[in-house]
């Protein structure tokens, strides 16, 4: 049983509530946990081009792209790469011109499909020292009228004398520098503190399009070529890549001893997945060897020495990597699987192919000081970044439009990999709560967008970037969920393992997986029942936006289905071939047994559907299906009644879509807000981790509603009120909470620590905020750091607030990868709402170029800021910012700016419907339940 996870999150919850007696903290907290689960889906970092001034001018001349073949984004099909020889030596110290540097030399080589004198390679930033250079096969110089560096396209372009001739292969090669920013793009630089001294890392992130940054390659997915990798580097350090060193030189350079490290040639990849990490680190697990799968845990070496914090991630990858290699049919295709914690990552962990990388916080774990929920992000990341070594690295989309694919099948066999790993967590239920539920909160906004763009629809790293969305990921990971679910997992687990073995180390598009998901229904015994073939049914969910609601009236079986839109009275314009109707998969459950039901038109009468007197019909158990479900009255009614007798009668997940779904239809004015209040009455009985979890979300919104108004009172008293018995039931479990969950130490416990340094802060003053704030700079965990940079933001003090704000944007105070996250905890504090907007509004410049280029969490900074939007001044505010900053625009924000505009004016509308009843229902609920 899941007991030991869920109690322990339970219990935190209890706790806080009790020790300091602030119903609002219960809700904060599953806000801060909310934002873990979003930073967790942040995992890659589309990192795009920036302004940082590189080291500058070159021999080359410089045009700007007019006509031709470098005007376009995507590269002609004239050639095809297949190997790189890269050798890179970067400088952990400062230059001359008091820079950082790195220098190279590559040759690209590459076969000639259609006749042509124009050679285009992606290349940014880079400075050539010596002009670029076109060989033939044996190596022989040819000649060359021009080389161009196009700014725009972000190409280098050699004009050959005579054409290059079909099915010969040439090579570029090239010499050349690149500073070693600290823009956390490309080839880059890191820094930490440890015993007082500054350490350096070069480290790269090439996702998406930022391998050109590091040296000239044709940077496509579908370019895939192998790669002799050889870096250059002080003897005290150590470098990795995606292959094993197969020697180590010493060189001299400038006077001084050098170590070059010689890689192995890559398998044939795609550029977004090459990486290498020059640092001072240490590691735990087994050495590379010939007979083993080499795996290793790397990070600070105070981190993995002293305080053993890559023992976590080690214990729980070969376990992974063992079930992957069973789930995929295929063996691990590398021969070893390093991963680093680097102490500046703009997203959560990048899946680079047999080295991948990730921020601290998901890949190093202090059980002294840690969380229940950093382990739990420890343990999905991990297996996210390793199924992607062959869902994505092995067999890779064609081109960025299909992202989705890439990245919603990570991120739903996640939760299967962590499974292996915690089998006792019960984690691959909590989908339905971290994917399903949080992406149909945008999902259901007119401002949506479908799964699938059009190729030719997406073409600038700014384009590519954009898709790097909820959409994409948590859609993404539910709708192919729902496909596992009714084709069963053995059918779907078969023509996964074909779709692996036909397109190995090659590329596809995500028609080619429903063609082996095709075959394998085919070729199966089971009498699956699919109403039509599998593109078809999958057509209906990932072409057009959305997803339905199904109303089932049980009195006569009647069942409808319709596109499900949170504000009811907005106009949906984008259209749709399928007229806005889903093929369902329906589960049912009735008088205790199960039936199955297909859903192909906008209405049908379903006999089953029908029931007695005394029955209650409960549909899409478990919430496989990405739709929600509404009743008549009479079968809410039943339900409800149902929970309040006994809940155990009805499955926990359902218990939470019930109070979930009834929110959101509320929501929507589908059924009336009383209803959804009422699923909440039955709490006090429940202990389980789900319904609660479903019910503080959805009170949450109440909460940014009606905070700072006549309602909130009795809504906490009436959350005291179900939590209560609750909160006794766990005290005694766990003895007066000291020997459950896990190891109750001494003084703050690392599950209830979160909510114990904001509430210090909270009911402090400047001192208490200074002492937290020496605690932040000298942390050491990046757990614990985290912990504490959100508590900063929990101060009364607006004065505080403000100056924290201010530090959100000075990387010498707080990491840039951070700064997003900082202003949202401002943010998502009552009193630092308002401040957070000021200070939005009045920097947005500023924050645009700082922020918009480098930190994935940038798409979502309008999103906080305007939680609590529910007024027209709001409104007025929200579109006078949007009209004041048309010109240096929005970057990756732009869709939250829509979003948030779509938001407050729905919010707007229910407030003035719903304030009356809710303040009335709450003051009821607490009299009548009379605890
Ligand atoms: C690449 O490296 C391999 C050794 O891993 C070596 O055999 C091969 O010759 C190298 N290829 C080139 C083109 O340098
Ligand atoms: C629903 O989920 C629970 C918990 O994961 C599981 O035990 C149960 O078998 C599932 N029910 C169905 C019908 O799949
Ligand atoms: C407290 O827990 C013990 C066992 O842990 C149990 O026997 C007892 O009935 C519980 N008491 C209450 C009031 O729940
Ligand atoms: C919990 O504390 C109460 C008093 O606060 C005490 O009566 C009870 O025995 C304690 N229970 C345990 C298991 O320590
Ligand atoms: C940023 O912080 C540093 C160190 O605390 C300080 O010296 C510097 O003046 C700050 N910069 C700005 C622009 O406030
Ligand atoms: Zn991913």
């Amino acid at each position: 049983m899941a007991k030991g996870f869920y109690v322990s999150k339970l219990a935190a919850v209890f706790g806080i509530l009790f020790c300091i007696a602030a119903v609002s903290t219960v809700i904060a907290l599953a806000i801060v946990y909310a934002q873990e689960k979003a930073n967790n889906n942040d995992l890659l970092n589309p990192s795009e081009t920036t302004t940082t001034s590189g080291i500058s001018s070159s021999s080359s001349s410089t045009t700007t792209p007019s006509d031709g073949p470098w005007h376009k984004y995507r590269l002609p099909k004239t050639l095809k790469p297949y190997h790189y020889d890269v050798r890179l030596r970067p400088v952990l110290q400062l230059n001359a011109q008091r820079l950082y540097a790195f220098h190279g030399i590559s040759e690209v080589f590459f076969t000639c499909n259609e006749a042509t004198s124009l050679v285009i390679i992606h290349s940014n930033k880079l400075n050539f020292t010596t002009t670029p250079t076109l060989r033939d096969s044996a190596g022989k110089p040819l000649s060359v009228s021009k080389v161009d560096i196009v700014l725009v396209t972000q190409y280098l372009v050699l004009h050959a004398v005579n054409p290059l001739e079909v099915g010969k292969n040439y090579s570029v090669y090239t010499e050349f520098d690149g500073e070693l920013a600290d823009d956390l793009a490309g080839f880059y630089r890191s820094e930490y503190v440890e015993d007082g001294e500054t350490k350096r890392i070069a480290t790269t992130q090439m996702a998406a399009t930022d391998a050109r940054k590091a040296f000239p390659c044709f940077d496509e997915p579908a370019m895939k070529a192998t790669f002799n990798i050889t870096i250059i580097h002080k003897r005290d350090y150590v470098a990795l890549s995606n292959m094993n060193p197969i020697r180590h030189n010493n060189i001299i350079v400038d006077r001084d001893i050098w170590t070059e490290t010689v890689f192995a040639k890559t398998v044939k990849m795609s550029t977004y997945l090459v990486a290498f990490v020059v640092s001072q680190f240490s590691s735990v697990g087994d050495p590379a060897n010939s007979t083993n799968r080499a795996v290793r845990i790397w990070g600070r070496k105070k981190a993995i020495e002293d305080e053993n914090q890559g023992e976590y991630a080690l214990s729980i990858t070969k376990p992974i990597l063992d079930y992957f290699e069973e789930y995929y049919n295929t063996t691990y295709p590398l021969p070893k699987s390093d991963q680093v914690a680097l102490p500046d990552f703009s997203a959560g962990a990048m899946e680079n192919w047999g080295l991948i990388t990730y921020r601290e916080t998901a890949l190093l774990f202090d059980p002294a000081v840690s969380s229940i929920g950093n382990k739990e992000r420890v343990a999905t990341v991990v297996a996210h970044e390793l199924a992607h070594q062959w869902f994505g690295n092995l067999v890779t989309i064609r081109w960025w439009n299909d992202m989705w694919l890439n990245e919603g099948f990570a991120s739903y066999v996640e939760y299967l990999g962590a499974d292996k790993a915690e089998p006792s967590w019960n984690i691959k239920d909590l989908i339905v709560l971290n994917d399903v539920y949080r992406v149909m909160a945008v999902d259901a906004l007119v401002s949506s967008h479908p799964l699938t763009s059009k190729e030719e629809e997406v073409n600038t790293p700014d384009e590519i970037n954009q898709l790097f969305d909820a959409i994409s990921y948590s859609k993404g990971a539910s709708v192919i969920r729902m496909l596992s679910s009714f084709l069963s997992e053995e059918v779907f687990v078969k023509g996964l393992g074909t779709y692996l073995k036909t397109f190995e180390y090659d590329n596809t598009v995500y028609s080619d997986l429903w063609t082996h998901l095709q075959a394998a229904v085919d070729a199966t015994s089971q009498s699956l029942d699919l109403p039509q073939p599998v593109a078809n049914i999958m057509d209906t969910w990932v072409l057009q936006m959305g997803f339905p609601v199904v109303t089932i009236d049980t009195t006569t079986g009647l069942v409808t289905q319709k596109h499900f839109l949170l504000d009811s009275d907005s106009t949906v314009t984008r259209p749709s071939e399928f007229s806005y109707t889903w093929i369902v998969p329906m589960s049912y459950s009735k008088n205790a047994s199960l039936g199955n039901y297909w859903l192909q038109t906008s209405t049908a009468t379903v006999n089953e559907f029908q029931i007695h007197t005394n029955e209650w019909l409960l549909a899409n158990i478990n919430v496989t299906g990405y739709y929600r479900v509404n009743y008549d009255d009479g079968n809410w009614n039943k339900l409800i009644a149902q929970l309040e007798a006994d809940h155990t009668n009805i499955p926990v997940i359902n218990r939470a879509q019930i109070i979930d779904d009834a929110f959101n239809l509320a929501r929507a004015k589908v059924v009336n807000t009383r209803r959804a209040l009422d699923t909440t009455r039955y709490l006090w009985k429940d202990a389980e981790y789900m319904p609660w979890q479903a019910a503080l979300s959805s009170l949450n919104f109440f909460k940014q509603m009606f905070d700072r108004s006549e309602v909130y009172g009795p809504m906490g008293k009436y959350m005291k009120q179900q939590v209560r018995p609750l909160f006794e039931y766990f005290k005694n479990m766990t003895g007066n909470f000291t020997t459950r969950p896990e190891s109750l130490t001494d003084h703050i416990h690392p599950n209830l620590r979160s909510a114990v340094y904001c509430t210090a802060v909270a009911h402090g003053g400047e001192a208490e905020w200074n002492f937290l704030w020496e605690k932040f700079v000298e942390s050491d965990i990046a757990q614990e750091s985290d912990k504490r940079r959100a508590a900063l933001a929990c101060s009364r003090e607006t004065w505080i607030l403000n100056r924290l704000l201010e530090y959100s944007l000075n990387t010498s105070k707080i990491r840039r990868q951070d700064a997003v996250s900082t202003i949202n905890s401002v943010c998502s504090n009552v009193i630092g709402q308002s401040l957070g907007w000021d200070f939005v509004r009045a920097k947005w410049k500023t924050i645009v170029n700082e922020l918009g280029g480098s930190t994935f969490s940038f798409r979502n900074i309008l999103h906080q800021v305007t939680l609590r939007f529910s007024t027209d001044f709001d409104l007025q505010q929200l579109e006078q910012f949007k009209f004041d900053n048309q010109e240096s625009g929005f970057g990756t924000a732009a869709q939250s700016l829509e979003q948030a505009i779509e938001k407050t004016k729905a919010n707007i509308r229910w407030v003035n419907e719903n304030k009356e009843m809710v303040l009335n229902w709450f003051k009821d609920a607490i009299k009548s339940e009379n605890i």
